[in-house]
């Protein structure tokens, strides 16, 4: 059985399809499950043990960020390695380390612990979805951020369901981490432009030093700590973080992953 956690979510979804319904969705409402049109358990990743896992079984592990994430992703490896799962494919994101700021950090940490739990694993090191891009740009068609010149090979969600549709359904391999971009490593401005075209209406990018974002940030309702060190993260991520693209996709696939203007161009399904 694979047993899909976060399967309401923008990969999730995404995934159940790629599986055909097949999967076993953890979700936490009912009403959630009956839309998804599969199989499903409520549960919750707080409970491990709310999650049914048998022998055997292949897990995907991955939910968005709260406070409470790097506990209650130790707890459910934790549960997956009592309960003799096979396989355990999981979110992260690129350049995750247990030291990083925000999401990186906890990621790193959860990493960390699946990693030394025992359970065959696989890691999805992602770059940012495409799936965010438009929903940045505010009424006036401006988006903020402190990366500067540097590029980032932003990466459509859909693949990513893709890439752990296929290491879900194959044969486990050796314990690995898949860093996930798209085809193109693209400039903050190179972005506005693509999406000026593909919406119809000017975008322009507005980049800003570090602490001028993260008092933008704060104005946009982040506590204070969380915005500086977000500001923080586009600077570094400027720096080159994501800079370079990879042939994981391809490699995985056979078939190179969306670019901007393909994801632009034919929307989402959602
Ligand atoms: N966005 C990016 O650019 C980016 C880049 C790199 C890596 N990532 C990583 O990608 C992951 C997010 O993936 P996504 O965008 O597909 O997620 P998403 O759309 O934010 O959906 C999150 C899913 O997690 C579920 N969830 C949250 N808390 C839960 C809990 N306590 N128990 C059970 N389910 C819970 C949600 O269920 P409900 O529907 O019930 O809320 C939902 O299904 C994060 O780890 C993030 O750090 C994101």
């Amino acid at each position: 059985m694979i047993v899909v956690t976060g399967a309401t979510g923008t990969i999730g979804r995404a995934l159940i399809g790629e599986l055909g319904g097949s999967a076993r969705a953890v979700v936490r409402r009912p009403d959630q499950g009956e839309a998804l049109g599969c199989d499903f358990v409520v549960g919750d990743l707080e409970r491990p043990e709310s999650i049914p896992l048998k022998p055997g079984d292949r897990l995907f592990l991955n939910s968005s960020l709260w406070p409470g994430f790097v506990r209650a992703h130790q707890g459910v490896v934790d549960h997956a390695a009592a309960a003799g799962v096979a396989q355990v494919v999981t979110v992260s994101v690129r350049g995750a380390t247990s030291s990083s700021l925000l999401g990186f950090g906890m990621h790193g940490q959860a990493d960390a612990h699946l990693k030394a739990s025992g359970v065959p694993w696989s890691i999805l090191a992602p770059v940012g979805f495409m799936q965010n891009l438009a929903a940045d740009v505010d009424e006036e068609g401006r988006f903020f951020g402190s990366y500067g010149k540097g590029r980032v090979g932003y990466v459509d969600a859909r693949d990513i369901a893709a890439v752990a549709a296929r290491l879900l359904t194959g044969p486990v391999g050796p314990d690995a981490t898949y860093e996930l971009t798209g085809p193109e490593a693209l400039t903050h401005d190179e972005i506005a432009a693509e999406l000026t075209r593909a919406l119809g209406r000017p975008v322009r990018y507005v980049d800003l030093p570090v602490e001028e974002a993260a008092v933008h940030l704060e104005k946009r309702g982040l506590p204070a700590g969380t915005a500086a060190d977000l500001a923080a993260l586009m600077s570094q991520i400027g720096d080159g973080r994501w800079a370079s693209t990879t042939t994981t996709v391809a490699d995985l696939l056979g078939r190179p992953p969306r670019s901007l203007r393909e994801f632009l161009d034919v929307g989402t399904p959602d």
